[in-house]
């Protein structure tokens, strides 16, 4: 995801600096980064040549590139221990003025703000993959978010090109996540009771809902490990649950979905979109 905000904000002609732990995760983004603004180019829908907006992206492994930010988006994984570390250093390194934001799809934002000496300056800013196709950006201000920090994330998200949605209250999952997993469990009990295969739910969520993809197809896209994340968090903060193990198997078995190249359905080149 976070290769993908990056891109987003370099095609919008922001500076960005693309912070991970390895270089080989780096040098992987920058292909992704790369191949996908080649093809929004190719269909027209950038004008800047690809090289000259990835001249905008500095990468680095240390923090120390953060510290001159106005803006600061974490994506790390949904762990949050992991991310209130990632926003303690944050917290040290980009200047006192400057806005931390986490892209989170389900923890609490009040959560991460605490560990910092900014609470009112740290927000939710939940993108979707993939970020240069996908139009929503989540704005979800915590208890202790002022309102010009909520303004300027606002702000941000339509200069990216994308249209925010202000959460009202911090629920758990906000509200596209809490949707999501409604579509996920029913889809889940159809199969399991044997009342459809997945071919079915999937050709029904394209077809009838006009959904781009099927509902098991679209778990296999985010990551099937982000999906029973996002489950177990949003069940553990309240939501009603159903029985279903399909999601957890197929974790247990490390099949995925997409980045694996097999998880509901089988991917020939794994990371790649692109069903047999
Ligand atoms: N960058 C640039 N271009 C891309 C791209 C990318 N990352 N991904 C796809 N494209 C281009 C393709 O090259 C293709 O171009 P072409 O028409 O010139 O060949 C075009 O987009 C359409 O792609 P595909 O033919 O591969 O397939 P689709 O028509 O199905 O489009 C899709 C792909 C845009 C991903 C579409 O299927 C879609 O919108 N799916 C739903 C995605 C979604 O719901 N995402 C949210 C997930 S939830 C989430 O992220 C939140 C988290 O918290 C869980």
């Amino acid at each position: 995801m976070g290769h993908g905000i990056a891109e987003v904000a370099a095609i919008s002609g922001m500076e960005v600096k693309l912070i991970d732990v390895s270089w080989d995760i780096l040098n992987r983004a920058k292909e992704r980064m790369t191949d996908s603004l080649k093809r929004l180019y190719e269909r027209g829908v950038i004008k800047d040549s690809p090289d000259s907006i990835m001249s905008l992206i500095e990468m680095s492994v240390s923090y120390d590139v953060a510290k001159s930010v106005d803006f600061a988006i974490e994506a790390v994984p949904e762990i949050l221990d992991l991310k209130r570390k990632v926003f303690n250093e944050l917290d040290k390194v980009v200047p006192k003025e400057s806005i931390l934001a986490t892209n989170t799809s389900s923890i609490p934002i009040s959560d991460v703000a605490e560990t910092t000496s900014r609470k009112q300056k740290v927000i939710g800013m939940h993108f979707f993959n993939p970020p240069p196709l996908m139009k929503l950006v989540e704005v979800i201000p915590s208890k202790y978010t002022s309102e010009e920090t909520v303004d300027f994330t606002v702000d941000l998200s339509k200069k990216m090109g994308k249209t925010p949605v202000r959460l009202r209250v911090e629920v758990p999952g906000f509200v596209s996540n809490r949707i999501f997993l409604r579509l996920l469990q029913e889809a889940c009990r159809e199969v399991e009771a044997g009342e459809a295969t997945i071919e079915e739910v999937d050709s029904t969520a394209r077809n009838k809902l006009n959904l781009p993809m099927g509902i098991f197809e679209l778990a296999d896209y985010v990551g099937l490990d982000v999906v029973v994340d996002l489950w177990k968090v949003i069940v553990e903060r309240g939501a009603s649950d159903v029985k279903c193990s399909s999601f957890k198997r197929k974790v247990e078995a490390k099949e995925l979905g997409v980045k694996t190249g097999k998880g509901f359905y089988t991917y020939p080149s794994p990371g790649k979109y692109s069903k047999v």
